[in-house]
């Protein structure tokens, strides 16, 4: 259904204050399904009125949070997104913005490849790599040095000794791709994995790869010319072809790429188009997510027609089961697809597909792509049947889900769905166990060594040191890496046992209310429904699930091997209760001592000035946030402005 572009505004604002709201007190007011609902909805119009997307549209929003584990570095230059073009008149319009703000009507572009990857962004000292970082948020990015230097294709030493930053996608190749593509939706999250990776050798064994495609630093005067000259230093530079400034000229060109992008060994999801004059870049300026000098053009999700030869179907973590459409080997985008996604039963009725038919795929992006429709109907069409033995397990275990046409394995003791747990229980928004892949995981439960997720922190180097692949470095890795994940705060330990409907919001906002395993498995249907963000299924899942003997059991082993986290501090008091705080210039003791006083007597901290604010703490050359308050105040808000003795007298009032 689509929107209207008022209804669009409008879904862009609420989702802009979730993610604030998300961000800052790690909490949301919404369900993540509502939330997604609402993300594709605005996706949707976006795709369909590319021209009147909004410049802070979520959908834009650059990178994501800083990852824990890592250093942070705080990018002199901002790494930038792009905005997207998707037709010639895009295009016309990019270069007709050029014209009227920069007065000139004759320049020449650069057209490119966009390849898809991750941007990084790498320092070279006196001629030395120096430092590399992702790009994190856009402002703020994890140092990944260690990882760059596995990159056989990077120089790490250049004959150039001023200081020197270059820009980049780092990405992986198809045929590297293939070989580990079980584990991962696209080449982009294999390399992104990789470069996250703590341990360099697991990065080395990925064997990445890196195309360079600008330079904060450089003084040449064009962009053709800069990486002219980073490829005269050594670099990997991204194929850079100068074109005059016309849709016909650069058309030609983006054509020229997206007719040759399949004979490359890495994915080309589009082109992109640069001002090559960097007097007129910087004279044009960016926005606050993308260049004005710069469009990425969008290339069409390719569509390819082949024979749909049988079904299978996988066991999820709970027991749904999803049927996975086999067919006759066919080249989309440059990899070659035998397995395509059909999502679920419901959609197997509304596309009316059978065993046997011709189907069109479709690959956005994604290894898997999805069965788009039928082509032609084979003459002889087997109908797909649902499974009535699990294909794990082989019970007779397989139910049908009220009023769905969607099945589920009902066997708490299925393999498939243990395995599936396990590895749930260890992604990276939940305990981060990192190292404990699909591979292992299997191994470990063929052996007999792990028949739960509160086995695997039973386990020992012995375990460990025996499997495949790993060695002395990776054992000490996984089983620190085990460690650490019983520091877990529990709203993560909660969304990592899996309990249906249990997400990662609602984890955080059942833990806010419950903090311990002691307490929630006190806690009722009814006191748990009588939180605001849950509602019944939430509620009858949890209780359900906890009560039942299977969960009993495993919370059991979780808290024997020292998994029990403590309610956070009380507050000291409670004078501050109930009222928000945003900390300005400068005090007389560190802001993160300010922080915790305000919260240890029960007041909220965040970071930005609002009408909605109650108190804004004030120290020595206050800016802009106190300025906004004051505005705010006069506008009629009511935010107390008070100084650091203000806010101890608060506290503690004679
Ligand atoms: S130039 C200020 N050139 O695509 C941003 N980016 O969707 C300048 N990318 O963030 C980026 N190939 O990570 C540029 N030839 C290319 C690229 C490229 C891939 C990535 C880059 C960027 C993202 C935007």
């Amino acid at each position: 259904m689509s929107i209207s572009h008022d209804e669009y505004l409008n879904l862009v604002e609420k989702l802009q204050q979730l993610n604030k709201e998300y961000y800052i007190n790690n909490a949301s007011s919404v369900s993540d399904a509502q939330y997604d609902q609402w993300y594709q909805q605005i996706k949707d119009y976006e795709t369909t009125h590319p021209l009147l997307m909004v410049e802070d549209s979520p959908t834009q929003r650059v990178g994501s949070v800083p990852a824990k584990g890592f250093q942070q570095h705080q990018h002199k230059e901002p790494l930038l997104s792009l905005s997207n073009a998707f037709t010639t008149e895009d295009i016309q319009k990019f270069l007709d913005r050029i014209t009227k703000n920069t007065n000139q009507t004759d320049f020449s572009m650069s057209v490119e490849p966009k390849i898809d990857g991750c941007a990084v962004s790498i320092i070279y000292t006196n001629g030395q790599l120096e430092l590399a970082a992702t790009r994190g948020n856009g402002n703020v990015g994890e140092i990944i040095t260690h990882n760059i230097h596995t990159i056989s294709m990077l120089p790490k030493t250049i004959p150039f000794t001023q200081p020197l930053e270059v820009r980049g996608e780092v990405y992986i190749k198809i045929s590297n791709f293939e070989k580990i593509k079980e584990n991962f939706a696209n080449p982009r999250n294999a390399a992104s994995g990789a470069l996250r990776q703590l341990d360099p050798e697991v990065t080395k064994q990925r064997h990445l790869d890196i195309f360079i495609y600008g330079s904060s630093t450089s003084s040449h005067p064009s962009h053709i010319k800069t990486i002219a000259w980073l490829k005269s230093l050594g670099f990997p530079v991204i194929d850079a072809v100068e074109v005059p400034g016309s849709t016909t000229a650069i058309n030609n060109r983006i054509a020229d790429i997206l007719n040759q992008k399949d004979m490359y060994d890495f994915v080309i999801d589009g082109a992109v188009v640069k001002l090559n004059n960097i007097a007129l870049q910087n004279a044009l300026g960016t926005t606050s997510k993308a260049p004005k000098w710069a469009v990425a053009y969008k290339f069409p999700e390719e569509e390819v027609t082949t024979k749909l030869e049988n079904v299978e179907f996988q066991v999820g973590r709970t027991g749904i089961i999803t049927p996975v459409a086999q067919v006759t080997p066919v080249n989309v985008s440059g990899a070659t697809v035998s397995r395509a996604t059909l999502h679920n039963f419901d959609e197997i009725k509304r596309l009316n597909v059978h065993i046997g038919d011709t189907i069109t795929i479709k690959r956005a992006g994604e290894v898997i792509p999805k069965i788009v429709g039928v082509a032609a109907k084979a003459t002889h069409r087997t109908p797909i049947i649902p499974p009535d033995t699990c294909p794990s397990c082989n019970q007779q275990s397989i139910r049908q889900i009220e009023g769905q046409i969607a099945y589920q394995c009902i066997n708490p003791n299925c393999p498939a769905q243990i395995k599936e747990r396990i590895k749930h229980f260890c992604s990276k928004n939940a305990m981060d166990i990192d190292g404990l892949g699909d591979a292992i995981v299997d191994q470990l439960l063929k052996e007999g060594r792990i028949q739960n997720i509160a086995d695997l922190y039973t386990l020992t180097r012995k375990d460990i040191i025996n499997l495949d692949r790993f060695g002395e470095k990776s054992t000490d890795n996984l089983l620190a890496a085990i460690q650490t994940s019983k520091t877990k705060p529990f709203s993560n330990i909660l969304f990592a046992l899996g309990i249906p409907f249990i997400g990662e919001v609602s984890a955080s906002i059942i833990a806010e209310h419950y903090p311990t395993f002691e307490q929630l498995q006190h806690a009722t249907e009814d006191e748990l429904i009588a939180i605001e963000q849950v509602g019944p299924k939430m509620a009858n899942a949890l209780v359900t699930h906890l009560s039942s003997k299977h969960y009993q059991h495993i919370v059991k082993g979780l808290i024997e091997s020292g998994i029990d986290p403590t309610p956070p501090k009380k507050p000291s008091s409670q004078q501050l209760t109930g009222k928000t705080f945003v900390i300005t210039g400068t005090l007389s003791q560190p802001r993160s001592a300010i922080e915790t006083l305000i919260k240890d007597n029960g007041g909220k901290v965040v970071k930005s000035v609002s009408k909605s604010l109650n108190v804004l703490v004030v120290g020595e050359s206050a800016g802009s946030k106190y300025d906004k308050a004051q505005q705010l105040n006069t506008a009629g808000a009511n935010i107390q402005i008070i100084s650091e003795t203000e806010l101890l007298a608060l506290i503690h009032p004679q």
